[in-house]
């Protein structure tokens, strides 16, 4: 089933959906299995984040796509787990590490071409905010969309997939907001739509009308925000192409205000929220968030006090993007002070065309230890129990639980599970598995 020369191809990944592949897979011989979780927690915050479980010397036992067992190999009965599954794959991990796979919450992965162009501007001196008020930015990619049919923005998408999966995510979240009018949302939402039922990661979809006011608007935005409540969130539910909603909410975006009554459509819909906040400018999105219950908050360069205030006792995952700050060179957010306050931290990798052209979760942990001082145990915690919390799946996924969806990957030769995070241009990930099955194998 594998292709012979190194990667897999979407006929492999389209045949692991249809034929549904149960079955049983054993690892034996791990060095070290990474995040053990015999409590089944749901997320990780302020000192609990510097703790990880592992077992040395292991084997992991999953069957149709769900982890069944995992313990010390000495404890390891093969022939009663063959007996159990007659069609058992056996591999050996020779002594490497074995990690949950990577959820990275918060993506912008369906998008048509790419915006290097800028870049090019970037480097030259322009901020973000220029250029998009020269047209540049999401409405570029807006463009971009509308021109692109959707069978062509799911082959460039799928590219992608293939791509993050590669690089150890087994769980993503993915935005809808380059459309910004009905027909092209809905584009992205089916393409969203379509690679949740072709590929074998794990997708939440996210309806982001709200990310920018297009052109046409520019002087009525009002009319445009009447769009999105009226048009936009009553065909998205009433096709069932969203789980969550999410908004811009940031300086020269969209006001709390806005955000308030479009979280409150969404609502209404079902939609919890996942808010774009306090990127640019101390926006008061955080405060929204949590007055809403909004699953996460995510970016929060410009968090202070009373937004750490706001966080402590609600329901909202902080989500920090190191990616897209040091793409866009902004300050960071105070990632110490908020572990520090009590506060859990998930990480994600923001992919998309303008502020992070990269969905590698591995670079993320490094930049979350290289820039925000994250420890490396606190950094795992963020890409995968918090992460998947931000995403409203931690009960499945994020940590290596009896029950669980066997989503992992066993890396490569490494001497420790920090040299993860610190050889920060190497790739380690060695076979990635998901839903019990080998994916890729290097
Ligand atoms: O998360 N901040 C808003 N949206 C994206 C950027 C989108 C784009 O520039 O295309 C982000 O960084
Ligand atoms: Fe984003």
């Amino acid at each position: 089933m594998k292709t012979e020369n190194s990667f897999f191809d979407i006929c492999y990944l389209r045949t692991l959906i249809f034929h549904g592949m149960a079955g049983g897979l054993l690892i034996r011989n791990i060095g070290t299995l990474v995040q053990t979780d015999s409590e089944h927690f749901l997320s990780r915050r302020g000192e609990e984040m510097s703790e990880i479980g592992t077992l040395d010397d292991a084997y992991l036992y999953a069957r149709d796509g769900i982890i069944s067992g995992f313990g010390p190999m000495r404890d390891l009965d093969e022939r009663t787990i063959s007996a159990e599954c007659s069609d058992l794959e056996v591999i050996d991990a020779g002594g490497s590490f074995v990690f949950p796979s990577f959820c990275d919450s918060h993506t912008h992965i369906v998008y048509a071409g790419s915006r290097e162009k800028e870049f090019r501007d970037k480097i030259r001196g322009l901020s973000y905010e220029e250029i998009a008020r020269r047209g540049g930015g999401i409405l570029n990619s807006a463009k971009l969309l509308h021109d692109t049919s959707e069978d062509e923005l799911f082959r460039q998408s799928a590219e992608r997939i293939r791509e993050i999966i590669g690089l150890g995510t087994g769980a993503v979240e993915i935005k809808s907001g380059y459309g910004l009018n009905t027909d092209d949302e809905l584009k992205m939402l089916r393409v969203i739509r379509r690679i949740k039922n072709e590929f074998p990661l794990e997708v939440k979809a996210t309806f982001l009308g709200a990310h920018a006011v297009p052109e046409e608007f520019r002087n009525d935005r009002e009319q445009y925000i009447d769009v999105i409540i009226n048009e936009m969130i009553p065909v998205v539910a009433a096709e069932d192409l969203a789980d969550y909603i999410d908004v811009f909410c940031d300086r020269g975006f969209f006001t709390p205000g806005e955000t308030e009554r479009i979280v409150m459509a969404g609502l209404k819909y079902g939609l919890r929220a996942k808010i774009h906040a306090n990127e640019l400018d101390y926006s008061g999105g955080i405060q929204v968030a949590v007055k809403y219950g909004a699953l996460s908050a995510d970016h929060l360069e410009c968090t202070g006090e009373d937004e750490i205030k706001a966080l402590l006792g609600s329901e909202t995952m902080p989500t920090l993007l190191p990616g897209s700050a040091f793409f866009l060179g902004l300050r960071e957010p105070p990632a110490r002070r908020m572990i520090e306050a009590g506060l859990p931290i998930a990480l994600a990798s923001d992919y998309n065309p303008g502020s992070s052209p990269s969905g590698n979760m591995k670079l993320v942990m490094s930049l979350a230890c290289i820039k925000l001082r994250m420890l490396p145990e606190e950094v795992l915690n963020a890409v995968t129990i918090n992460s998947a919390c931000a995403m409203g799946l931690s009960e499945t996924h994020g940590s290596v639980a009896v029950g669980k969806t066997a989503n992992l990957f066993i890396t490569k030769a490494m001497p420790s599970f920090e040299f993860m995070p610190y050889a920060f241009g190497s790739d380690l990930i060695d076979t990635v598995i998901l839903r019990g099955n080998i994916i890729k194998t290097v």
